[in-house]
């Protein structure tokens, strides 16, 4: 199967939507936390969220266009404060519930079962089911002219992990960890480990590192 331009464009658009979904691979299963001025919360399913880079710790991710409807966007930009939180296999049915639109006045945490955890300090709700899970401070929105979407850009100022997922070279078992990805909108996997391997040398062959290292 190969598709062009032409080809792409003359798709029928959901056909179109679930393909170019899918595409870019497996991605990160997060929802994102937040909370207006009023304390109401909300939670919406994101697959968008992106490492930018270590130091800061920074995490990117793109909104859709939606003005106002988009509970998400609205309140992280006026609180400047927003949770990251990966789903897990015992919550995923109810993380892919929040993507429905719900009024801004019924919390995604109510209508999904899901429990707020606050920190000390900061204003958004985290995922108290969720394992691994961030608080993040808002550092730079750009309305991107391409094609109406948003890019978040946060930094990582609380995080929290299980012990058992936290290696020694510091990187994170994320089977252990329970966290799952996402393809496409629809469809939830769980991570399987092939193999660590070495930092690349040219003409070295590279080691396989114990997983738990
Ligand atoms: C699997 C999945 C992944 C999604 N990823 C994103 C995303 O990365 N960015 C986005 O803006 N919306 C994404 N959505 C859509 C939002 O979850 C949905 O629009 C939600 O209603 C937004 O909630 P809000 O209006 O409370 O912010 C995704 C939906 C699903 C089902």
């Amino acid at each position: 199967m190969q598709f062009d331009r032409n080809a792409l464009e003359a798709l029928e658009s959901r056909y179109r939507a679930a393909l170019i979904n899918s595409v870019s691979g497996y991605k990160p299963a997060n929802l994102i936390g937040t909370a207006n001025a009023a304390g109401a919360t909300n939670l919406a399913v994101m697959s968008s969220v992106v490492h930018l880079g270590s130091h800061p710790p920074l995490l990117a991710m793109v909104v859709r266009p939606g003005g106002d409807e988009r509970h998400t966007l609205a309140n992280l930009l006026a609180s400047g404060e927003y949770s990251i939180n990966h789903i897990n296999q015992s919550i995923y049915r109810q993380a892919h519930q929040t993507a429905a639109r719900y009024p801004a006045d019924q919390s995604e945490f109510d209508a999904t079962g899901l429990s707020c955890q606050w920190l000390d300090g900061f204003s958004a709700p985290l995922v108290a089911e969720a394992e691994v899970k961030m608080a993040m401070q808002l550092r730079q929105h750009m309305p991107l002219e391409i094609n109406g979407t948003h890019l978040v850009i946060g930094e990582i100022v609380t995080l929290l992990l299980p012990d058992a997922a936290l290696r020694s070279d510091g990187s994170l078992n994320l089977p252990a960890a329970d966290s799952v990805a996402l393809s496409g909108l629809d469809e939830y996997l769980c991570g399987e480990s092939l193999a660590r391997l070495s930092y690349a040398k040219p003409g070295q062959p590279l080691q396989e590192l114990a997983s738990d290292e």
